[in-house]
């Protein structure tokens, strides 16, 4: 746990020295191959691998599985996989600079908008990728068609749960609704993100005649100073131009990501909903 968190504090003062990217499309890791690109992959496997490795663990993954790793990041999920269960991974991203192979893992440079691998697959994992793709039910059906006879499609995405617990000024109240509302028009769903699909992947998931589907929802409690917040504070900096575009003041800018790493700040500022369903074996 402490080698965690002195992590969260080498990651804070980077993010906090480092601003060179920025984002024009609906793709919070638009920075992805910069330095904060990859401290949002780097945050990301810190903040999420110990759940998902439950989730994934949870399916008791058969000997020598086919995996599929989609939008595969820093390839984290994708180690764990060949490493932690054993069986071969293909791990794809339409951008691989912080993917690496590793033994049982094979990158693949590919964008999944032009199709998905063909399968097929024992275990289909995409985390934080199809929310953010404009043909997410495309992409999705045809991950469930590389699906082997009882095989796993595993999907993680993330809804929006904005709430101000503590704010360390009354003023930043304010400061937090004009910021969370530029971060909506930033995002918004006619640009791409549907921060909707998260809870709705549980209903196309039977939909597609998956059998076993559950889902679970997590809200993250941010404190300021903390790994979360540093995931914020990461995406304001990556994000910096389009959110100042949207008509939000640099003074609000500022301020907000002071906010974030106040010992008293708590906020939520994003849901995490897990789902998983199979293929029938008949
Ligand atoms: C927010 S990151 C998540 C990374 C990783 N899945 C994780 O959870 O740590 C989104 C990833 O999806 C990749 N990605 C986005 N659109 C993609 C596409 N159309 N095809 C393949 N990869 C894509 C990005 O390059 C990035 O690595």
């Amino acid at each position: 746990m402490r080698t965690c968190s002195l992590l969260m504090e080498r990651l804070m003062a980077n993010v906090l020295t480092t601003r060179n990217c920025t984002a024009d499309q609906c793709d919070l890791s638009d920075g992805i191959g910069t330095d904060l690109g990859t401290q949002q992959l780097t945050l990301l496997s810190a903040l999420l691998d110990p759940t998902t490795r439950t989730v994934l663990r949870s399916l008791q993954p058969k000997e020598n599985a086919r995996y599929l790793e989609v939008g595969a990041g820093n390839g984290s999920i994708a180690e764990m996989m060949a490493a932690g269960f054993g069986g071969s991974v293909l791990a794809v991203d339409k951008d691989v600079t912080n993917l690496v192979a590793s033994p049982g893992v094979d990158v693949v440079h590919h964008d999944v908008l032009n199709g998905v691998p063909i399968g097929p697959f024992d275990l289909i994992h995409a985390r934080l990728v199809l929310a953010h793709l404009p043909a997410r039910r495309r992409v999705f059906a045809q991950l469930v068609e590389q699906l082997a006879p009882g095989g796993w499609l595993v999907i993680a995405d993330v809804g929006v749960a904005a709430e101000l617990l503590v704010a360390p000024e009354e003023s930043d109240r304010a400061i937090w609704r004009r910021y969370t509302h530029a971060a909506y028009q930033r995002f918004r769903p006619e640009v791409d993100c549907d921060y909707g699909w998260a809870d709705r992947a549980e209903v196309e998931m039977f939909g597609a005649g998956l059998a076993d589907v559950a889902a679970q929802h997590l809200v993250p409690l941010a404190r300021g100073g903390g790994p979360w917040t540093s995931y914020h504070l990461n995406l304001s900096l990556q994000n910096e131009d389009g959110l100042l575009a949207t008509g939000l003041r640099r003074e609000d800018l500022d301020r907000y990501r002071t906010m974030l790493t106040d010992p008293e700040f708590r906020a939520r500022f994003f849901s995490l909903t897990y789902t998983t369903g199979r293929k029938p074996t008949a």
